[in-house]
């Protein structure tokens, strides 16, 4: 069995951006739900429940629809608790460096990544990733992520689904980036991502299951 893994913060803790209400939604009722929905194809399926990464790539290969958007679905939302944090701070070391290379500094990767999101068509999800030492931003539709992209680490990664930041911003899709950006991103954690891309350290991995 895969798990739900916690948040690492209170509810309300990413309040105004995203409200106590939504996280419930998001964490309680949508996350929930692909986990379990994954977890019956899984069994359905004998397929061994200890590594989601290996899972997201085979149903991938071997194109099955509903196994693929379920158990990527359960990896980019656990992926995406951890991009945030009621405690952000700026980027520092050498991904502020390399966010100052590859985009000419802090406000015009916000102005990409926004803009990316914003004109990211439907559900779906945008990213700051890198290939080796070199930032990348772009978006993926439905549940589709970055482990199925050769070479592609995932530093950070917004949800752009409606049901992200319905209740909070309406169809306001731009002012939830925005406030996202500036008040919410866990830049501590993008920076272990940057090292991972480098082999500097192990990438995040979903949480080990316990034993059925
Ligand atoms: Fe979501």
């Amino acid at each position: 069995m895969f798990i739900l893994p916690e948040l690492p913060y209170a509810y309300d803790a990413l309040s105004p951006v995203i409200s106590d209400r939504t996280m419930h939604h998001h964490h309680d009722k949508h996350h929930a739900k692909y986990v379990e929905v994954l977890n019956q194809l899984v069994k359905e399926q004998g397929i061994a429940a200890d590594n989601l990464e290996d899972v997201v790539r085979k149903a991938a290969a071997e194109k099955k629809a509903k196994l693929f958007n379920n158990a990527a679905q359960a990896w980019n939302h656990a992926f995406f608790w951890l991009c945030m944090t009621p405690g952000a701070n700026p980027a520092a070391g050498d991904l502020a460096e390399a966010i100052k290379r590859d985009f000419g500094g802090p406000d015009a990767l916000k102005e990409a990544f926004v803009n990316e999101g914003v004109g990211h068509f439907a559900s779906g999800w945008v990213w700051l990733a890198a290939q080796g030492e070199t930032l990348k931003v772009l978006s993926t539709h439905d549940g589709e992520n970055l482990l199925t992209h050769e070479g592609l680490t995932p530093l950070l990664v917004c949800d752009l689904w409606e049901h992200a930041y319905y209740l909070d911003h309406q169809q306001d899709r731009k002012g939830f980036l925005e406030g996202w950006f500036d008040k919410l991103v866990n830049w501590s954690f993008a920076a272990k991502q940057y090292d991972a891309a480098r082999g500097k350290a192990e990438p995040y991995r979903y949480p080990v299951p316990v034993a059925a």
